[in-house]
């Protein structure tokens, strides 16, 4: 069988899906562009300083460079908390420096008392422990495979779907096999990448290369597949099939 021999409403069925999947990823990919850079709007690449913040940083640091930004007084601010961090969260530098900026900063809505309608009762920022809590790299573990897991099966359940598709076109068997690889093993690479950027923060240009790798590698195919359900392309598709 091959895509080719499927009746009509089969291959407008594929096509539709083959269809969100392409609008699903470039949506992704402007999505990452506007959260891992500083732009606000449009089609932009990710900064390398982007998905640092996001898996190398704790995530105290990263919400004051990202989310918290604009409740950050004074940039030194930043740089003071990174400093405690790094110096490794001693109690007394906190009570001297750290824990001012979160009474000034922070606390009016990280706090299980705050009555403001933005108020984060789950998150306070106020004692020791609380804070200390927040300055682990990158995100917590329970974050790091909540993300992993949705990341996993969403993504995994649609690519298998499409790399059938790709298996039963007309291209080289090369073409097919290499795409079909390509795409779960730098899907794999690519949240591997997230949890050695905790530890090691050169990983992050393994998160950067094997996503762009494994998102070019589903546009290609969908696109391939898309082309094979209704043309036929004769200088990469074997005759037989
Ligand atoms: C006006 C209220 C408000 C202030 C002030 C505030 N936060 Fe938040 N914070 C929130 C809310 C609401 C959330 C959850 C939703 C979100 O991410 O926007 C949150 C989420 C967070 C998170 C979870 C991760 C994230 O980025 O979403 C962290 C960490 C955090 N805040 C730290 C801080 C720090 C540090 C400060 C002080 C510099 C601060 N917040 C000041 C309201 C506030």
């Amino acid at each position: 069988m091959t895509l080719k021999t499927l009746n009509f409403s089969a291959r407008l069925a594929a096509s539709f899906f083959v269809g969100s999947i392409l609008i699903g990823t470039f949506s992704s990919l402007i999505m990452l562009g506007l959260l891992l850079s500083e732009a606000e709007s449009g089609f932009v690449f990710p900064t390398l300083e982007g998905i640092r913040i996001k898996y190398a940083y704790p995530l105290l640091v990263s919400s004051m460079k990202t989310s918290m930004y604009e409740y950050v007084a004074d940039d030194e601010d930043i740089e003071i908390v990174q400093q405690w961090i790094d110096e490794g969260t001693k109690e007394d530098f906190f009570k001297a420096k750290v824990q001012p900026i979160m009474k000034m900063d922070c606390t009016s809505c990280h706090s299980k008392s705050s009555t403001k309608t933005k108020a984060v009762p789950g998150m306070p920022l106020g004692r020791f422990e609380e804070v200390k809590a927040q300055a682990s790299a990158g995100y917590t573990w329970a974050k790091m495979s909540r993300q992993a897991h949705f990341h996993l099966f969403g993504i995994g359940v649609f690519l298998a779907i499409l790399s059938l598709m790709m298996a039963y076109s007309s291209y080289f068997p090369w073409i097919r096999n290499l795409l079909i690889s390509t795409a779960t093993i730098f899907l794999w690479l690519d949240v591997m990448g997230w949890w050695l950027t905790k530890y090691l923060i050169e990983f992050a240009y393994v998160i950067y290369f094997a996503g762009a790798v494994m998102s070019g590698s589903i546009l290609a195919m969908a696109g391939l597949v898309l082309l094979d359900l209704w043309l036929r392309v004769p200088w990469i598709t074997e005759s037989s099939r």
